[in-house]
């Protein structure tokens, strides 16, 4: 076996190199120090500059003073801990000269020291530094100091690349006609700087942690849109083609089609109403399509549903494409679509796989929060359908926002099928001014008591031509 000792180590071969790295130290602190003088303004002899910097706020526009020197305060504090620990590690040393000249010390000991006290924490400032962006120069010909948006407030380097914006290639506008695209994320995504950085930590091209249910938790938190990420996700692994259309569409999926990892039940069986676990509250019983072949098209015991056909009967061949905006599985999309009608559905997986059960029956997903306006252009849509997801408890400005986002994408002439919506009596006022607000003519209109203190409104509303 080989010697695993070092021959006793020159103790001015030591000093000497801890010399060395405290010099670099140094020198890196000054550095700093002197950015931190720059932000501080003291090198804007420009009168202009300076007026502006001091005195009005305008010149903040843009520029995120405060993140800058958050950064600039963890460098400093990182290279001060690695000052003091070397200066000790350098005296301690000076100790033991007195007593001899040569000193043992392992090989093994002396690596230790070196990566754990030394490069870890001078890389470590280092990459924080680094991450700071400066402002572009040319912000000071007018006085203006732009950055781009949030760049110094994340740390994770992917975020930053994210969000950084981007410039089209050799100068030249693009398809849009801007010269860069910014990626957007939501704002609220500053107030979950951890989960965020935390979901944006990864090696690029290597498989994502099998986290959605944090980018979920995010997106409903109001980190939405989320940033891409550039790590592959993971699927089951199992996964099989899925049914023909023509029997994907009454058919719960195959079990194995779905990652149920995190998720409290393992298989659709175990989504059923009658599992106390089942682990969501929404729309039960929406797994059983025994109970869901029935919604739609036969008449129910209740005025306030309206059946498919009725609803189609009022614009014949009219109605081909539209909204169903809800917490579902997908069936109201199943049966517009033997109607030859394409809904596109909306879906977020609380605690059940909503998204995936609507894909495997053939249908569209979309997975979007209330955050957001949504994604479809002006005047475009026949039919916007809702149920299950605003009920009573949706704030009135939210709501507010919502109809109008709802108005601008129903075409003239469009249908806006309000589904078994229910709130308290007492609110109910307010709704109905809310939903009648638009001036849309009333095709179908049905109250009806669901408890002592609540009570459904279904109505079928068009909008009506506008002009300019
Ligand atoms: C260095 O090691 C030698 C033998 O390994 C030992 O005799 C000596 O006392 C050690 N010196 C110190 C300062 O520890
Ligand atoms: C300031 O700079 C921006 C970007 O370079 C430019 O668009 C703008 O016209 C300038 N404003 C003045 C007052 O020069
Ligand atoms: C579905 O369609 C395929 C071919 O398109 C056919 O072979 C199959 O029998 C059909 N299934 C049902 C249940 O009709
Ligand atoms: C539903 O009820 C209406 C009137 O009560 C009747 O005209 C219609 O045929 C029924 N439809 C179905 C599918 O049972
Ligand atoms: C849907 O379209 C198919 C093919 O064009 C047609 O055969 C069928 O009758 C249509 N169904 C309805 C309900 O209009």
């Amino acid at each position: 076996m080989r010697k695993s000792f070092f021959p006793t180590c020159r103790f001015s071969r030591i000093m000497g190199s801890l010399q060395v790295l405290l010099g670099g130290a140094v020198i890196l602190l000054s550095i700093t120090s002197l950015f931190r003088l720059y932000f501080a303004g003291f090198f804007l002899r420009d009168e202009n500059v300076c007026r502006h910097f001091y005195h009005v706020k305008d010149a903040y526009v843009g520029f995120d003073a405060k993140a800058i020197s958050v950064r600039v305060d963890e460098v400093l504090s990182k290279m001060a801990n690695l000052q003091e620990k070397l200066e000790i590690a350098v005296r301690k040393l000076e100790m033991n000269y007195g007593t001899s000249d040569k000193m043992n010390i392992t090989k093994a000991e002396y690596r230790k020291f070196l990566e754990e006290e030394v490069i870890h924490p001078l890389s470590s400032a280092h990459i924080s530094l680094r991450q700071i962006r400066i402002p572009g120069v040319n912000g000071f010909s007018n006085s203006t100091m732009k950055e781009d948006p949030l760049i110094n407030y994340f740390m994770i380097e992917e975020i930053r690349k994210y969000i950084i914006p981007k410039s089209n290639r050799i100068g030249k506008l693009n398809i849009y006609d801007t010269d860069r695209i910014y990626n957007t994320i939501g704002h609220a995504c500053v107030l979950m700087k951890n989960e965020l950085e935390e979901y944006m930590n990864y090696d690029i091209g290597t498989f994502c942690k099998n986290d959605w249910n944090l980018a979920q938790n995010l997106m409903i938190k109001g980190c939405d849109p989320l940033p891409r990420r550039r790590c592959l996700t993971r699927a089951s692994k199992l996964y099989q083609k899925p049914f023909p259309v023509n029997e994907s569409l009454w058919k719960l999926p195959d079990n194995r089609n779905v990652d149920w990892s995190n998720y409290r039940c393992r298989n659709f069986g175990c989504l059923s109403s009658k599992n106390p676990r089942r682990g969501y509250s929404k729309c039960t019983g929406c797994f059983e399509l025994e109970k869901e072949i029935v919604k739609w098209v036969s008449n129910g015991s209740l005025l306030v549903d309206f059946l498919i056909s009725d609803v189609l009967a009022v614009k014949p061949g009219e109605i081909r494409i539209g909204l169903d905006f809800g917490i579902g599985t997908g069936t109201f999309a199943a049966r517009m679509r033997e109607q030859n009608v394409t809904i596109v559905t909306t879906a977020l997986n609380l605690g059940a796989p909503f998204s995936e059960m609507i894909a495997l029956r053939g249908l569209v997903p979309l997975y979007v929060t209330l955050n957001q306006r949504l994604p479809f252009f002006d005047n475009t849509m026949d039919l916007i359908h809702t149920i299950g997801l605003l009920d009573g408890w949706i704030d009135i400005q939210l709501m507010d926002f919502t109809l109008f986002d709802w108005d601008r994408i129903l075409r003239p002439g469009g249908l806006l099928w309000i589904d078994r919506f229910f709130c308290s009596r007492k609110d109910l006022d307010d709704y109905i001014y809310m939903f009648l607000q638009f001036g849309y003519k009333k095709h179908k209109w049905v109250i009806s008591p669901k408890s002592k203190e609540e009570v459904y409104l279904s109505a079928l509303l068009e909008k009506p031509p506008r002009a300019l």
